[in-house]
């Protein structure tokens, strides 16, 4: 059956105005790779959020490197490919794939990658890095039409999985004027969300889309309104305990193809929960990521 509605584009910021389900949305192909990078130079070399506060300096870079492999064995075992962007001495955080760009699959079919203009000037840098590989693959690659605009692609963008909507956090890394571009890039809804809790600073930190109608969130990382419009979005909407998402960074654990739920380790609660939703949970070790303020679901891009 044809979907009843593309949701319009336009942001939606409250749950009276969402007027449709994601599952009348068009659908969209998932993303098939996982783009990581080389973590030789992963370090904390300065404290842009409050978990890096206390760390500097205090990276075990040879345990860094086994638990990196892990989490990219972990992706492997679910039966993604690997691609695995070079280092490059200076950029601790570049590590971090998930935040320097937001690929998505245009209007005419063809595939994009927006790029980010990093909060912090000392990650700015990476944006190249990463739109050199893009380029080098012949993908698109735009800049929102204020290049300066903060905007820290994956680490505060989703697509909902499988259908043509985006859901976007601002406040801390990325500018809400960010939103209305992509809606009309992507001619998609977007439902945006204010984060408020400096711990949960991006929004893979504070939610987790599973898939079309289910998903995880941490509570006091938004404010009412978000809480409501998450509400009417996700017909299951899971909490995750403060605790575990604050100090594990539980819920930015990840599910590649909603059937897996790849998270640090430890989180009893949230292993719990996402086993009682039927998903088989694979915990890893990214105890010196988390140093940084960092898991699993931002240390990798999935990419078409
Ligand atoms: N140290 C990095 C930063 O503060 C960590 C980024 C983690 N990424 C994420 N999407 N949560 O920018």
């Amino acid at each position: 059956m044809e979907p009843s509605t593309s949701g319009g584009r336009r942001i939606i910021t409250r749950a009276a105005e969402l007027d449709f389900a994601f599952s009348d949305l068009p659908t969209r192909p998932l993303e098939v790779r996982v783009l990581m990078a080389d973590p030789t130079h992963f370090d904390v070399l300065y404290v842009i959020n409050p978990h890096m506060a206390g760390n500097v300096g205090n990276v075990d870079r040879g345990l860094a490197r086994r638990q990196w492999e892990s989490v990219r064995d972990a992706y492997a075992s679910v039966g993604f490919p690997i691609e695995v962007v070079d280092a490059v001495a200076g950029l601790p955080d570049l590590v971090f794939m998930a935040n320097q760009s937001f690929p998505g699959q245009l209007p005419n079919g063809r595939w994009a990658a927006i790029l980010s203009y990093m909060h912090s000037p000392e990650r700015r840098p990476e944006v190249d890095v990463v739109a050199a590989w893009y380029r080098a693959r012949g993908a698109h690659t735009v800049h929102l039409s204020d290049p300066t605009l903060p905007f820290e692609g994956m680490g505060d963008v989703a697509w909902v999985p499988g259908r043509r909507a985006i859901v976007g956090g601002y406040g801390f890394r990325t500018h809400a004027d960010a939103y209305p571009e992509l809606a009309t890039l992507f001619d998609v809804p977007v439902l945006t969300l204010k984060l408020v809790d400096e711990r949960f600073y991006h929004l893979d930190t504070c939610l987790q889309i599973i898939d079309d109608r289910t998903a995880l969130y941490v509570p006091c990382a938004f404010n009412q309104e978000g809480i409501e419009l998450l509400q009417q979005a996700f017909p299951r909407l899971v909490e995750i305990p403060e605790e575990e998402a604050a100090v594990g960074l539980a819920c930015n654990g990840h599910s590649p193809d909603g059937r897996h739920f790849i998270v640090h380790r430890g989180a009893r609660r949230t292993v719990a929960a996402v086993r009682s939703l039927g998903l088989t949970p694979i915990e890893v070790d990214t105890g010196e990521f988390i140093k940084s303020g960092g898991s699993v679901y931002c240390m990798k891009l999935m990419v078409p």
